[in-house]
């Protein structure tokens, strides 16, 4: 596994043109001196991605992702750092000699690699039992549920014996220690030993758009409960940026893909010619699943189970794919469960008419509140008209409103003037500015972040404010050294900021910093320094006051660590005084001029 020096990662990235390659995943438009595009790592529907040509760097506004060009291929592939690299070069005709790794770089990339490895293991595992003697239960399960023998090679499904340990003791035959083997999640470790997480079940390996195995979902064969058991989350297993068979749905140009929600739902209905289908893996459809999807496609059909837990689900997709810029259709099953059973019983004929009578996602929005209410009662007819207004609201196109509020008051049989009288008033009462799905948007990415604590919180927003005003620079420099920024990666990033800002460069900061991380977990730290949501929202007073508070704490911070590690008591009396200066900050204030 080659690895690289700071030179060559450096041509590699100088000689590649971020907005030729950004270019050629995400519609870019020029725009001021960069260019601008949809966020391809968030939903949305107006640009807020960013591409700087002059500072070969890519930020979003929206969800704060940013980097360079490596990150952006390593988010948007998959890949990994030399993954990236190599794939870089190889656009830029540079080739890359092969380099030792650290023991910790090797650790950290092995591992990844490792886990791969023993998901496609364990997935050839699991096909050889089913087609083995004691699978014989397993393959005559999916065969009687109506897979074809070509079906089940197809999407590799397998079957997890009745010991307990097969894999186990496979995998450790292959050599594997337990420190590794309990990353994959495949195995229940405790005091009393290691056993498979499944076994007695038949296996659905899960893959990822490139078609790595990185997780399983297994079935029980009869009632037994839980009904499909599933691979945890790991270091190469994320569920909510993946999606079921998308590796094969992804395949050539299609009108639209089909979101369902189970495994054997997308099975059968590639089985029966509809290769589109896709599920979501046991969990809630997310923002991150809608983007993948919005790579390949802007139509989407919900094809969800026909219960009630479906027709939510249904609705809580919807307005993550609009904001994905997807438009969903519902496509209805009655009186059939899910898609599977629909096709085993009326064939693929009549499962093509169900599809192409997909209905607008947004009546079934308004047939579903309807439901809520009691057209007996002129009040709750009346709350009914006013939902309805409300709900026009999300469309901020004027002309797609209109024709919407037309629609839909001809469909429930409202007349359209009261109709447009209701809108316009809700339209009248929303504050300046504000729309309903960036409302939403917030909401859902609140609930998405994960706080960062302490101290390191602080790290971060300094850099990033250095970053952003590298007019403060002298003043900051004055008061805080790289030194001061006791985290190892931090220190790193502020010593290379500081040195880049001395010999004022202010130009491919961002890029080049990036690019001395060879891990993504710290290239994607340094990268969200590149956000500046910090400051946009305060005005020049609370600026001030953010960047003095947030320098005394750092300072205080660094004081007492170094007082308490102290060896040297000679250096005691030099710290109390510092430490005395900053206790009466006044004097070290930092006076921020307006705009
Ligand atoms: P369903 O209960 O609708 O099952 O769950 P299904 O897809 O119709 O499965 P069959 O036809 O009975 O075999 C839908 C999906 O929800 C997840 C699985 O991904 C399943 O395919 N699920 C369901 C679980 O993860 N665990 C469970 O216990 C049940
Ligand atoms: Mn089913």
């Amino acid at each position: 596994m080659p690895w690289y020096s700071e030179q060559q990662i450096e041509e590699v990235r100088s000689r590649s043109d971020i907005v030729e390659v950004i270019g050629s995943y995400v519609k870019l438009k020029r725009s001021g001196g960069g260019y601008v595009g949809l966020c391809p790592f968030h939903s949305e529907k107006s640009p807020s991605f960013s591409v700087n040509p002059a500072m070969q760097i890519y930020k979003c506004f929206g969800c704060g992702v940013g980097g360079n060009v490596l990150t952006f291929l390593m988010e948007y592939e998959n890949l990994s750092f030399p993954e990236a690299m190599e794939q870089l070069a190889g656009r830029a005709g540079i080739e890359l000699p092969e380099k030792e790794m650290t023991a910790e770089q090797r650790q950290r990339e092995g591992l990844r690699q490792t886990l791969l490895e023993i998901n496609t293991k364990a997935a050839r595992f699991y096909y050889a039992m089913l087609k083995s003697p004691q699978g014989k239960l397993g393959y005559d399960y999916l065969i009687g549920r109506g897979l074809s023998r070509e079906t089940i090679v197809h999407f590799g499904l397998g079957y997890a014996g009745q010991g307990g340990g097969e894999l186990y003791r496979y995998l450790k035959g292959e050599g594997y220690p337990d420190s590794v083997l309990k990353e994959t999640g495949l195995f229940k470790m405790d005091e009393r030993g290691v056993y498979d997480k499944f076994w007695n079940r038949v296996m659905f390996p899960i893959m990822d758009v490139s078609s790595h195995v990185i997780g399983f979902g297994g079935r029980v064969m009869g009632d037994a409960k839980p009904k499909y058991l599933n691979s945890p989350e790991t270091k190469i297993f994320d569920k909510s940026r993946n999606l079921f068979g998308l590796n094969y749905a992804k395949q050539g140009r299609r009108k639209n893909l089909i979101l369902c929600e189970g495994y054997m739902d997308v099975i059968a209905m590639h089985q029966a010619g509809f290769t589109g289908a896709v599920a979501s893996l046991g969990t809630a459809f997310t923002e991150q699943q809608a983007s993948l999807l919005r790579r390949y496609t802007e139509e989407v059909l919900l094809i969800y189970d026909s219960d009630e837990a479906g027709v939510k689900a249904a609705l809580r997709a919807i307005p993550i794919l609009r904001r994905a810029g997807i438009n969903g259709k519902v496509v209805h099953l009655e009186p059939y469960k899910d898609p599977d059973e629909l096709i085993r019983q009326e064939g693929a004929g009549v499962f093509e008419e169900r599809l192409e009578r997909a209905e607008n996602s947004f009546f079934f929005e308004v047939e579903a509140a309807k439901r809520q209410f009691d057209f007996a009662d002129p009040e709750q007819k009346t709350k009914f008209y006013h939902e309805v207004a409300r709900k026009l609201l999300i469309f901020t196109d004027k002309v797609q409103r209109d024709n919407y509020m037309e629609a839909v008051a001809a469909r429930q049989g409202i007349r359209k003037e009261d109709l447009r009288q209701l809108v316009i008033h809700y339209g009248n009462q929303m504050p300046e500015g504000y729309q309903e799905q960036d409302r939403e948007t917030r909401r859902e990415r609140r609930k998405g972040d994960k706080p960062e604590e302490g101290i390191q919180y602080s790290y971060r927003l300094l850099l990033s404010w250095l970053i952003e005003t590298p007019d403060l620079f002298g003043p900051i420099r004055e008061r805080i050294s790289p030194e001061d920024f006791l985290d190892e990666r931090f220190g790193k990033v502020a010593a290379m900021l500081y040195e880049q800002l001395e010999r004022g460069e202010r130009e491919l900061v961002a890029a080049k910093i990036i690019s001395c991380f060879q891990d993504a977990e710290s290239q994607k730290m340094v990268a969200q320094m590149f956000q500046t949501n910090y400051q946009t929202e305060m005005n020049r007073e609370e600026r001030e006051k953010a960047l003095n508070e947030l320098i005394v704490r750092i300072k205080e911070y660094s004081i007492d660590k170094r007082m308490r590690n102290l060896t040297d008591m000679s250096e005691l009396e030099a710290l109390i005084q510092e430490k005395k200066k900053w206790q009466t900050p006044e004097k070290l204030h930092i006076s921020l001029k307006d705009g």
